[in-house]
């Protein structure tokens, strides 16, 4: 496993540019399997997950190559319908790719995919979607058998929640089903509208993302399109969190400040400064931080979940008491036990986490038990006096690229041991 060694309690300075959307690429690259051609994806991300994604599309026949943050991919020779079990449980976010191949081959065949860190995540309104788009659905020895007889129809399908990846699969699902598809209560996160956006340029026809209704009138072709992956706003967020909890003023480039609107409020509640100039933002913090009353995470586009983990490590050195509210994930609190051996006062009862600011955190060691959660823990241990000890990164490995070389670009002394050296 691999850890970081970083010594806290210094200022970052400088200015970072924010990666490639972890969690556009993915459902993007999925969506690759419904074009004939060449597809070029600029702004990707070398993150582990998106390793993974290549290798589950290697594996259906395709040829996907990634060169610096290029990725190239051409689906024509796919030859295959099903994901194996050791690919899903490499990445539980393949699901996505249960719409796309059902679209192009008919059927699909993959390991259910598991619970995972936050807790079970389950994929009901996935299935029930393609049901109702004509899906015959049946699960055997915990793998999804998914067929079409007639291939995919169009139907008008509401969410009880607004699920992203559900409304990412029944996207990719619709696109070129016979007839329209109506979304009622979709997802409305950016990474839905750039997955859109991507699929509109193939020559598909989406209405209405970013709103609560999305409607998807299916064509016959789909024709592959160069596309620059949008900036990851939750990226940008722990890195406000890591310049707020140092008290230092740095520069984000190319970050989309609508995708911040939610974050803003809480950030400039603690007193720090933020402007926006032409892509980049202009992060200035406060010497005291001040308490957070409430953080609620919502669907986009309230407070993001994601962000949950980074800013209460940052919260824990306010000057006061912060309240947080996980409504989205049962289980996205593991950071909490880790950040109180930081020297954190949080209390949890169940949903709700209280966090009293405490004046200084204490390195020591600690781990990670998940992505956002390991991104949590070396915010706090940015802030921390003395050196912490942070194990678990193959975590963050899956959504933040090359972390250490942004954390050295802002002037941060950290030594990053990958597993053979610990
Ligand atoms: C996506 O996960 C993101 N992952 C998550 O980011 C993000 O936290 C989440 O959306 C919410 O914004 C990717 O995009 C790859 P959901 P997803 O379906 O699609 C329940 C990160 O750190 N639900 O919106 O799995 C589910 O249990 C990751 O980058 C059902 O009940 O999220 C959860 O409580 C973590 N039935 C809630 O909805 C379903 O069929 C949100 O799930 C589907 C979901």
């Amino acid at each position: 496993m691999s850890r970081f060694i970083v010594s806290g309690g210094e200022r970052l300075s400088g200015e970072v540019e924010v990666q490639g959307s972890k969690n556009s690429v993915l459902p993007i690259l999925a969506a690759t399997i419904l074009t004939k051609g060449e597809n070029v994806l600029y702004n990707c991300s070398r993150l582990s997950d998106v390793i993974t994604a290549l290798k589950i599309l290697r594996y259906l026949g395709c040829n996907a190559t990634i060169q610096g943050d290029t990725v190239m991919v051409n689906t024509d020779h796919m030859c295959q319908s099903d994901i194996p079990n050791d690919l899903m449980r490499e990445m539980r976010s393949s699901i996505v790719f249960l719409g796309a191949i059902l679209s192009r081959t008919g059927k699909a065949y993959l390991g259910f995919p598991g619970g995972c860190e936050l807790g079970p995540r389950p994929i009901d309104l996935h299935l029930k979607a393609l049901k109702k788009m004509g899906a015959k659905i049946v699960e055997r020895h915990g793998v999804l058998e998914c067929t079409t007889d007639k291939g995919l129809k169009g139907a008008k399908i509401t969410l009880s929640f607004p699920s992203v990846g559900a409304t990412e699969n029944i996207i990719l699902a619709a696109v070129k089903a016979k007839g329209t598809t109506t979304i009622t209560n979709a997802a409305r996160e950016p990474e839905i509208t750039d997955l859109c956006d991507y699929l509109n340029s193939c020559g598909a026809n989406i209405y209405g993302t970013g709103e609560g209704v999305i409607v998807i009138d299916g064509v016959s072709e789909l024709y592959s399109t160069q596309h620059t992956i949008i900036p990851d706003r939750i990226v940008a967020v722990t890195l406000m969190s890591a310049a707020a909890v140092t008290h230092s003023d740095i520069c984000i480039k190319g970050v989309i400040q609508n995708h911040l609107n939610s974050v803003v409020p809480v950030f400039e509640e603690a007193g720090c400064q933020l402007d926006f100039s032409k892509g980049d933002l202009y992060f200035k913090s406060p010497k005291i931080l001040k308490p957070l009353s409430i953080v609620r995470t919502m669907p986009y586009p309230g407070f993001p979940t994601d962000a949950q983990a980074p800013v209460m490590a940052m919260s824990t050195l306010c000057d006061g008491t912060s309240v947080f509210v996980e409504s989205i994930f049962e289980n996205r609190f593991k950071h909490v036990d880790e950040l109180t051996r930081l020297g954190a006062s949080i209390s949890v009862q169940d949903k709700v986490a209280v966090v009293q600011g405490v004046k200084y955190l204490y390195g020591a060691s600690i781990e990670a038990h998940d992505l956002r959660g390991a991104a949590g823990l070396i915010v706090a241990a940015l802030g921390a006096e003395g050196t912490t000890d942070i194990g678990g990164i193959n975590f963050l490995e899956r959504g933040y690229e090359d972390f250490e070389v942004v954390l050295s670009s802002l002037a941060v002394s950290y030594t990053h041991l990958r597993a053979h050296e610990t």
